[in-house]
């Protein structure tokens, strides 16, 4: 699958987004190396820490359904990652991050890239 239809899969979930504070709905689709997808939307609470961002979502049902680093190739979000998403990004391997910028300019790009002298345990 290519990093277009991705992006594709990430704007259709983004409908069941669960954002009544900020509106702001986010999509994130995953592509494992088998070819499986999985998809999240970020979930807010009345407790606005406590909301988790769509990336965090789709990465998490991929972990769940026995993903670890190195399985998953690309993500596609509807919305350019927030710092801690980077992190995740990181930690999980992807090979390739594709995503809206603010100005709506679709881009392509690595965690490296968007996350510089990461953090290691
Ligand atoms: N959000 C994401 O889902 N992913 C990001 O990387 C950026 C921010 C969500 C979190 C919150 O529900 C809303 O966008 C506004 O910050």
């Amino acid at each position: 699958m290519g990093d277009r239809d991705l992006y594709e899969q990430a704007v259709a979930i983004a409908a069941r987004a669960y954002a009544p504070y900020s509106e702001f709905h986010v999509g994130a689709a995953v592509l494992a190396t088998d070819g499986r997808v999985f998809v999240g939307v970020n979930v807010e609470n009345a407790a606005y820490p406590l909301g988790i961002c769509a990336e965090k979502t789709a990465l998490s049902r991929a972990v769940t359904e026995g993903c670890r680093p190195g399985d998953l190739e690309a993500i596609a979000i509807t919305a350019s990652p927030c710092g801690g998403c980077r992190q995740w990004l990181h930690e999980l391997g992807l090979e390739r991050v594709t995503y809206a910028r603010a100005d709506g300019e679709l881009v392509t790009s690595t965690p490296a890239e968007l996350l510089p002298d990461t953090f290691e345990l």
